[in-house]
């Protein structure tokens, strides 16, 4: 039986299946390979596996806790998602000081990974790309190759709260310091986020350049840097209010390469 035909059923039936335990390991086993994804491009674009998010949340309500005496002395968690553990052969650089990635999440050749961050099960995260120091990597997030997740970047999940479509951020987008993506925000190629930039699904982007807005997508090339509108109303406009709003101020340029440049010297 294949996973999507075993875990395509109600969660009773899988919950009561006694194959579960032994398709919870292929499942894990096969989003460390990248070869089942919760969301994956296309032809026609990017595609979400809703089931793959279900399956992953079925794994929490089939097993209890239990004592991890190997990863540090007051680690519980669920036994389904213990951290991920890697070998030479990985090709991944974990640099030792508290990051962890949990089972279930794909990190592919070429990843760098400094501490402390933390990929989240799910996650998906591209050859050569850079998971920077205090950075979070969310369930289920898709980060594509030669991406830089600067320190502190935020990538949130979709698992608690539920939400449909994981963030995506497509190859070679450079995401700044502090930066947070959530609610299924999609970063497509090569988009350059200034330091400090937050996008939720309810943020509008307003584009210079085309004179248009955006909502819950970052068009490829776009450089976005924070922003301030005046607030609407009597009283923000007696009051001088504003509000928070990114702004893409240009299309990645020469410049925007030079200042977003990646150092061969530490992949
Ligand atoms: C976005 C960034 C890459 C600059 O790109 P760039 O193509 O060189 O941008 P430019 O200098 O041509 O600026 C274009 C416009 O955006 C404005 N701008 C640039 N960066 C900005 C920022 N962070 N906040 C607000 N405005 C910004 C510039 O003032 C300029 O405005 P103007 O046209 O009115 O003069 C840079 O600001 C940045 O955020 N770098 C990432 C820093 C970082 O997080 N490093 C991680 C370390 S771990």
């Amino acid at each position: 039986m294949t996973l999507h035909a075993f875990y395509t059923r109600s969660a009773e039936e899988v919950l009561a299946d006694p194959r579960l335990p032994d398709m919870h390991e292929a499942l894990l086993a096969e989003l460390e390979a990248g070869t089942l994804r919760a969301a994956e491009p296309t032809a026609e674009g990017w595609r979400v596996n809703t089931w793959v998010k279900q399956a992953i949340l079925l794994g929490f309500r089939h097993t209890s806790l239990v004592e991890m005496p190997g990863y540090g002395l007051s680690a519980v968690d669920k036994t389904a998602f213990p951290p991920r553990a890697f070998r030479l052969e990985d090709g991944v650089r974990m640099v030792p000081g508290g990051s962890a990635a949990r089972r279930g999440a794909h990190l592919a050749k070429g990843v760098v990974v400094m501490p402390p961050a933390y990929v989240n099960v799910g996650a998906f995260v591209g050859e050569g790309t850079m998971v920077d120091s205090h950075a979070l990597v969310g369930s289920c997030a898709q980060v594509g190759q030669r991406v830089h997740l600067s320190a502190g970047a935020q990538v949130g999940g979709v698992l608690e709260p539920a939400g449909a479509q994981p963030v995506i951020i497509e190859d070679e987008a450079f995401v700044g310091g502090l930066v947070g993506l959530f609610e299924g925000i999609h970063v497509r190629r090569r988009a350059v986020l200034a330091s400090g930039v937050v996008l939720t699904a309810g943020t509008v982007i307003h584009d210079l350049v085309r004179g248009r807005t955006w909502v819950k997508e970052v068009p490829e090339g776009a450089v976005v840097v924070p922003g301030s509108r005046p607030a609407s109303g009597d009283y923000a406009r007696a009051n001088g209010i504003q509000l928070a709003t990114p702004v893409i101020v240009k299309y990645r340029d020469p410049k925007t390469d030079a200042a977003t440049a990646l150092e061969e010297a530490l992949r």
